[in-house]
């Protein structure tokens, strides 16, 4: 057994002690997004913290915690809070949340982060549908010994978000007349905010949104065969498109008043997944 699968396997026979609840979707909750946990029918939760070997976020506002529940009567786990690579963390740990969820039963992953946004037309508050994403200056959580109990070495990324997740994903928009944009994340290292000639250069690569996650997760769970589908809520407009300088609180209060259509939009999504 290699290294990696048999940290992920410790995690797991310690989360079985606590619960031996079968999750069908496992579902990520970016900046302040945290609420919608609290909306679902809880079966279990369990504090990052009683887990041996599992990182610890360390960012305020971000809970650490697994919550265990049906959502619209889907079986899912949430992550309350994930773990960041600008904590300091080893790329390993950034992912193995997504692995450990993927051991539990997931076979699907719904991505969701605050982000800046770039593309065109694009306002705070706008909910846009991941189509694809760009890995920019990080380190791939793929390097090292391959070990094929999670995948191959080479693994494709010619269709990392699922077509039929995201036409559910458009379908439910509609019915639910929440506008969705559309368009490619970028994935920088943080913790800070980015330079608005980084922002050119993004828009220039033809990314529409901005953030300090999600890339290395889908890579990660692709890797691993896992249906993904994502959603990033743009917080503010990225640096040089805003006219005002950035801060963690405007990201977090812009969560707020974005929550109810954000939280009906993945509700009635995971519903139908
Ligand atoms: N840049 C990077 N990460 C972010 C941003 C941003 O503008 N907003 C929320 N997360």
């Amino acid at each position: 057994m290699g290294k990696k699968y048999e940290r992920v396997k410790s995690c797991l026979d310690c989360v079985r002690k606590k619960t031996d609840f079968v999750p069908r979707v496992a579902l990520v909750l970016g900046s302040g997004l945290g609420d919608l946990a609290e909306q679902i029918e809880v079966v279990d939760t369990l504090d990052y913290a009683e887990i041996d070997g599992f990182p610890q976020s360390t960012v305020a506002g971000h809970k650490g915690r697994f919550v265990f529940g049906y959502m619209e009567g889907t079986p899912v786990v949430i992550m309350q809070g994930r773990v960041h690579f600008y904590e300091g963390y080893e790329m390993e740990d950034v992912v193995l949340p997504v692995r450990l969820m993927r051991a539990l039963g997931a076979n699907t992953l719904f991505l969701t982060n605050a982000a800046g946004g770039m593309g065109d037309g694009f306002q705070c508050g706008d909910l846009m549908l991941i189509t694809d994403h760009i890995s920019s200056f990080i380190r791939n959580p793929l390097i090292g010994e391959n070990e094929e109990e999670f995948g191959v070495r080479f693994p494709d990324m010619s269709e990392i978000y699922d077509k039929d997740l995201q036409q559910i994903i458009r379908q439910c928009s509609k019915e639910l007349s929440v506008t969705l944009k559309e368009g490619v994340y970028l994935q920088f290292t943080g913790p800070s905010y980015e330079s608005p000639a980084e922002i050119r250069m993004c828009k220039a690569l033809g990314a529409s949104a901005v953030g300090m996650s999600t890339v290395v997760e889908a890579i990660t769970a692709n890797h691993m065969g896992m249906k993904i589908c994502g959603i990033s809520f743009i917080s503010n407009l990225a640096a040089g498109i805003s006219e005002t300088p950035l801060s963690h609180e405007e990201v977090k209060a812009a969560a707020d008043a974005v929550a109810p259509k954000f939280q009906a939009l993945v509700k009635l999504a995971i519903s139908r997944m």
